[in-house]
């Protein structure tokens, strides 16, 4: 795959996302980027790569060039995106949109919305905000699941692996379902960010994985200290699809209930 390219497109539920190849041997992931990739870039885009170190420049331009070509599908010209004091892309009024990447791949979502932060009203798109993310299916990783999962999403895991073949199924379906709620969880955070503006753990949001690329989340928001009222409550969408063999690719939506 051509570093840099967009491999597909797709209309997800919760908006259009454009997949990017980016270059996944160490010298391309550090090396310089193509004149065609920079040149598909605002200009204050660009101008933001040359102060970033090699290897965040390939991350940076990749996500972007899939979030443009998202909006673009949408025929919605963002301007610039830069970032917002917490990371997230910077998107105009009337646009929302979301980036991720790992390994060899960056997405962006993107859908028409207005600019959300109030709720919306008619005739804004609904006011969602949208978050995406991807992650690998590896077997023989570290087990997170203690970190990323509540403990009724752990009761409802498949048994931990032991020698024999059925287990070793059992332990891959438990692996995966592990990578799909921390995906989910980290599509959710992105999303979920522009309205509480602070760090959400792992542990205040629960997922339940549905065969047919739905999922159920609820949030269990913890009041932050010093506020006087709880946060939301929020109405939250995910849906989840694979992308090849062996990758998840999550996206979520939020807004204030109505
Ligand atoms: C911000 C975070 C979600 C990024 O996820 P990641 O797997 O490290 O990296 P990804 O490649 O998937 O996503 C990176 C992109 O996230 C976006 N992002 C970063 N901070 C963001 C924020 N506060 N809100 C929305 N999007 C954000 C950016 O677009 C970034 O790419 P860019 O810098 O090139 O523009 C993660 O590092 C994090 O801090 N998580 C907080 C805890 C959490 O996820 N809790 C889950 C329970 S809700």
């Amino acid at each position: 795959m051509t570093p840099f390219q967009a491999i597909f497109r797709l209309d997800l539920p919760h908006g259009r996302c454009v997949g990017v190849a980016l270059p996944t041997d160490f010298a391309g992931r550090g090396g310089a980027i193509p004149e065609a990739a920079l040149g598909a870039l605002d200009v204050e885009e660009r101008r933001h790569v040359e102060t970033l170190a090699p290897l965040r420049r390939t991350t940076f331009v990749g996500g972007r060039l899939a979030l443009r070509a998202a909006l673009a599908d949408l025929s919605i010209d963002p301007g610039a995106i830069l970032s917002t004091a917490r990371g997230a892309p910077r998107l105009p009024a009337g646009a929302a949109g979301s980036i991720s990447h790992k390994d060899g791949l960056a997405v962006g979502l993107a859908a028409a919305a207005g600019d959300g932060a109030d709720g919306g009203g008619a005739g804004d798109g609904g006011g969602w905000r949208l978050g995406v993310d991807i992650e690998r299916i590896r077997t023989g990783r570290p087990d997170i699941s203690g970190k990323v999962l509540r403990p009724e999403e752990l009761a409802r895991l498949p048994a931990a692996p032991d020698a024999d073949a059925d287990a070793l199924a059992a332990g891959a379906r438990r692996n995966e379902e592990v990578v799909f709620a921390f995906s989910a969880k980290e599509a959710i955070y992105k999303a979920l960010d522009p309205f509480v503006q602070r760090y959400v753990s792992f542990h205040e949001v629960a997922v339940l994985r549905r065969d047919d690329g739905a999922a159920e989340a609820i949030l269990h928001l913890r009041r932050p200290p010093g506020r006087a009222a709880d946060e939301g409550p929020f109405e939250v969408q995910v849906a989840w699809s694979r992308i090849d063999d062996d990758v998840i690719l999550t996206t979520a939506r939020v807004r204030p209930a109505r």
